[in-house]
């Protein structure tokens, strides 16, 4: 499973990438509007530091609009792919942009029709929200088993992209089910990392060397 980093922040996916494991990037309006700078600018620094996909999100609603806004941010960088919500608008968008072969990251995806919709569109990648589904006392997770299974029955090469993740757990429960690509907060990547007997056995391991060859 390749694992994305979900954030604006130049800082946190410099770190990230030190950590070997990071295969791309997305960000959305509102993680870029946390950021100080020209988004422009911050997303032609990101695409710098990570050579696999970054995903960057058009304001417009309309088609036309998208259509032109997509324009400029496949400029910034070779491995810009334009996120695009999942509305009527979009899929127009998505089915222009698809069939000129630029890469298109679907967004806002809460069901299993929006996920069959944009994979017939040409959509590169798929993201539905599973944490915005479990605040809402819905199963995120069984909505990534549907659209791994509807993909399978037809051979969609959509790539499923888990997003909206909270926690370690989403990730794990993301990778049994197979999903293509998981993006993760910077928090929940490092809490990853994470296990109190790593940090005990090391602790124990190094004490022992120590008493033995001081
Ligand atoms: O980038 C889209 C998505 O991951 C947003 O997550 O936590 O705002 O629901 P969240």
């Amino acid at each position: 499973m390749k694992f994305f980093i979900d954030t604006g922040s130049v800082q946190e996916i410099r770190e990230a990438a030190e950590l070997a494991v990071l295969d791309g990037v997305t960000t959305n309006p509102s993680l870029l509007a946390k950021e100080k700078g020209n988004p422009f600018e911050i997303l032609k620094e990101i695409c710098n530091i990570v050579p696999g996909p970054v995903s960057a999100e058009v304001i417009a609603t309309d088609t036309a609009g998208m259509l032109k806004e997509a324009g400029n941010l496949v400029k910034i960088a070779d491995n810009i792919v334009i996120k695009l919500p999942t509305t009527k608008e979009g899929v127009k968008a998505c089915k222009v942009l698809s069939s000129e072969g630029v890469k298109v990251n679907m967004t806002l995806v809460f069901s299993p029709n929006q996920a069959l919709i944009v994979a017939k569109a040409g959509a590169a990648y798929v993201s539905p929200f599973i944490g915005r589904l479990d605040d809402i006392s819905s199963e995120g997770m069984q909505l990534i088993s549907q659209v791994g299974q509807i993909y399978a029955n037809y051979g969609y090469e959509t790539e499923i992209l888990v997003a909206s993740v909270r926690h370690p757990m989403h990730v794990v429960e993301a990778a049994l089910l197979g999903a293509d690509v998981c993006t993760i907060p910077a928090k929940v990547l490092h809490q990853m990392f994470q296990h109190p007997l790593t940090d005990i056995g090391l602790e124990k391991f190094l004490s022992d060397w120590k008493k033995a060859n001081g």
